[in-house]
């Protein structure tokens, strides 16, 4: 119900399956306190000294900022002593996290990006946290990576927090999509967009044309009849946006509709794309095919991927579902 803070929503949909322990709904609580630190630390910015890189590099060769760090430790700080999870997998960190010994282990795996999009930390654009949940093979309390390299379609929930002109986290357990507006005075997510739904057609479209070279012949012909707009075989005009913060891209799909696209290219082929597979791609998916869109890497549906890394990386065209088809139906 419209106005429901993130606890109340999450006991009533709890109250629907008698079998449910409440672990799940504390641990999406404590997540989304997470989310409320690194918003917290986001905001205050130059502030408090958290602009600029941090002067190190993560597994993936990317400079790390400061806020990089640091919400990659709130991250972890606010969920390891919990009890709720087995193991965790993040960004910044080139092996799967372990729970420290001395705290109680649960049945969930998480597996997150702290900040996305930290290109746009340091010039005030938004940027967010994006995790995915998963269980934990059966009887497993200390995972190894192998654990992990599950199908997003074993996702339990997955779900994104944007901190931007409000911050505002969406997730999805598997029936639907839901947005929560942090309320700063009280300090809590109040469900402000229920049952988010991706309009099946659209006229605008994301992707990083400074690209375009490198792209496969498929994703170039969707790209170029866009552009083409009404003088070309689509007969209608689209517009473009490229925020270069994956969470700000997926919201504005949720919210009017679109088209995103971080396709394969040849940079460096070894690659496979852009966004990774477990913290990025997947938990997306999940969403936008939860809230009637689609995601592909325009070969396969991404949710039905056999990962064989944590930090693996995939090719992503996701958002309104026609739109998506037709990528799709020009790599056929
Ligand atoms: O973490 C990856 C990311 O920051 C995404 O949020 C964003 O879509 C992409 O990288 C931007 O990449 P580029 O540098 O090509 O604009
Ligand atoms: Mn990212």
């Amino acid at each position: 119900m419209k106005g429901e803070h993130l606890t109340q929503f999450l006991i009533h949909e709890q109250r629907k399956s008698p079998a449910a322990t409440g672990e799940f709904t504390l641990l999406l609580s404590d997540v989304a306190t997470a989310c409320k630190a690194i918003a917290h630390a986001v905001n205050r910015g130059a502030l408090a000294g958290h602009l600029g890189v941090a002067g190190s590099e993560n597994v993936q060769g990317e400079v790390q900022k400061k806020l990089d760090v640091i919400s990659n430790d709130l991250f972890i700080r606010s969920l390891e002593w919990t009890g709720h999870l087995a193991g965790m997998a993040s960004e910044e960190n080139d092996q799967v996290i372990p729970i420290p010994s001395g705290y109680p282990r649960g049945k969930y795996l998480i597996c997150f990006d702290p900040l996305d999009g930290s290109s746009n930390i340091d010039v005030n654009i938004s940027v967010g946290t994006i995790f995915s949940i998963l269980r934990a093979p059966d009887g497993v309390t200390q995972p190894s990576e192998q654990d992990f390299l599950q199908p997003g379609t074993q996702q339990v929930a997955a779900g994104f927090c944007v901190y931007g002109p409000s911050t505002v986290m969406v997730l999805t357990t598997g029936s639907g999509v839901n947005g929560f507006t942090l309320d700063r005075d009280v300090g809590e997510f109040i469900l402000t967009h229920p049952n988010l739904r991706i309009p099946a057609d659209t006229a605008e479209f994301a992707i990083n044309m400074s690209n375009r070279r490198y792209w496969e012949e498929p994703v170039r012909r969707y790209v170029d009849e866009c552009v083409q707009g009404k003088d070309g075989v689509r007969e209608k005009n689209f517009n473009m946006r490229w925020v270069a913060s994956m969470v700000a891209e997926v919201y504005r799909i949720l919210t009017r509709g679109g088209i995103f696209l971080y396709p394969f290219d040849t940079r460096d082929p070894s690659k496979g794309g852009r966004l990774r597979l477990m913290y990025e791609a997947n938990p997306m998916s999940f969403i936008v095919e939860q809230a009637g869109g689609l995601a592909s890497t325009g070969r396969e549906r991404i949710m039905e991927i056999q990962p064989h890394s944590i930090h693996q990386r995939v090719p992503v065209i996701l958002g309104s579902k026609n739109e998506v088809e037709r990528v799709v139906s020009y790599h056929g």
